[in-house]
């Protein structure tokens, strides 16, 4: 299998895997499960949906079963509002029916929610067995596969429920982004900025030169061009590097650190990004169009603070244009999104933390009392009332 790979050591738990990353993979995911594996692994309960099963799973069933593993096949319906408890008890009762054991291991092969939901039942079933991912969309490939957050969405919001459960392998094949619709295209490129303007000007500009060249709305074009492949895996891998060493070195995202290293920088963009979801009842917003305007937001909110020259706000938002089209904002309640700040999970003791922006790669952890809430509504109101499209 000829691929791309980035290694994370979790030296706290002893635990370490790979990701690979190329493409036309997924004939060989059961070779490659093999090396992720205990030898003594003989089930297999692979996890998708309605929608990408028929795409990719029987390349991934059968290779597996070519590995001599038993695959039994558990599909979701699609979509956000499924990722929920009575979902994730419908899996757990399917690993129960299917007799899987401790030895055992759950495959997710989807975007984020699949992965979030399978990786949870996959934490909680015999208090946890081994857990593999093949992520399909742009955002699960270069952030939610990577790092062990698990969960599912709640009436007390969203991913507030949920476990650190790393896998034992990630396959990324980056060949199945060609089926991948246009909005979940721009939701995980609003990602890729997001990790971009938090991580260094190479990651950024890397990430905006790929956009400049292989515009969102046109990629499904470009998939036979090698050169647009080849500089695909390489943006993914970058990302992925760069989102694997924030988890090595604050894996559970230690409620006390708040230097720029903290895995909470990662959050930079989803204050915002989880009010808009809950006010708009989980509807309007891919995850990742949220963030996009929750970058807009927070970069504003840098300006305003003083904390981030206006070149540079200029310039995030240059990027964020090649994007593509978010949905619209005008009708949104300012005063429920001001409210829904308030259930944010980066909200520690009373106070909630902003993650903004110094610089392109020098995110700063702000506290909730060092910024006013007339700033925080005013720069609200110009973020979604001025929109960028
Ligand atoms: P998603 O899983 O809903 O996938 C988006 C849509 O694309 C779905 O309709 C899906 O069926 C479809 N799809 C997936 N792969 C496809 C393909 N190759 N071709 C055609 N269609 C395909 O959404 P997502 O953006 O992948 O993930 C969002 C979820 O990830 C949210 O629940 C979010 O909270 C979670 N998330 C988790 C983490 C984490 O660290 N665990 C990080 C970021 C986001
Ligand atoms: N997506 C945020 C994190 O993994 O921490």
């Amino acid at each position: 299998m000829k691929s791309k790979k980035v290694s994370v050591n979790l030296q706290n738990e002893a635990h370490e895997y790979d990701i690979e990353i190329g493409h036309d993979l997924l004939d060989a995911s059961g070779e490659w499960a093999r090396k992720c594996l205990a030898l003594k692994t003989s089930k297999v309960a692979l996890v998708s949906n309605v929608k990408v099963f028929p795409l990719y799973g029987a390349a991934v069933k059968n290779s597996f079963e070519k590995q001599g593993y038993e695959v039994s096949v558990y599909l979701m319906k699609d979509g956000e509002k499924h990722k929920n408890f009575r979902t994730l008890e419908s899996i757990l009762k399917f690993f129960s029916e299917q007799k899987l054991t401790r030895t055992d291991a759950v495959v997710a092969l989807g975007g984020g929610v699949v992965g979030d939901l399978a990786g949870f039942a996959a934490a909680i079933f015999l208090r946890g067995i081994a857990f593999l991912q093949i992520p399909t969309t742009l955002l699960a490939m270069i952030d939610s596969s990577v790092g062990g957050k698990t969960g599912v969405n709640s009436d007390f919001g969203k991913n507030l429920l949920g476990a650190f459960h790393q896998p034992n392998g990630v396959l990324i094949d980056v060949a199945t982004l060609k089926t991948l619709a246009r909005r979940e295209l721009t939701a995980g490129f609003c990602e890729a900025v997001k990790q971009g303007a938090i991580c260094d000007a190479n990651l950024f500009d890397q990430t905006a030169e790929f956009l400049k060249y292989f515009p969102p709305h046109k990629l499904n074009k470009y998939f036979s061009n090698e050169k647009f492949i080849s500089s695909l895996e390489d943006l993914i891998q970058a990302q992925i590097t760069f989102k694997a060493q924030i988890v090595m070195q604050d894996e559970k995202e230690n409620v006390e650190r708040i230097d720029e290293k903290s895995r909470k920088i990662l959050n930079f963009g989803h204050t915002l990004a989880h009010a808009l979801e809950k006010v708009t009842d989980y509807k309007r917003f891919k995850h990742g169009e949220a963030v996009g305007y929750g970058i807009l937001f927070a970069a504003e909110l840098s300006k305003t603070l003083d904390i981030l020259d206006e070149n540079k706000l200029n310039l995030l938002n240059d990027v964020m244009r090649r994007v593509g089209e978010l949905p619209d904002t005008q009708n949104i309640s300012l005063e429920k999104v001001f409210e829904a700040f308030a259930f944010d999970k980066k909200t520690i003791g009373k106070s909630l933390q902003w993650i903004l922006l110094e610089d392109i790669g020098k995110p700063k952890i702000v506290g909730g009392k060092d910024v006013s809430s007339a700033i925080v509504y005013e720069t609200l109101k110009k973020v979604l009332r001025d929109n960028l499209n």
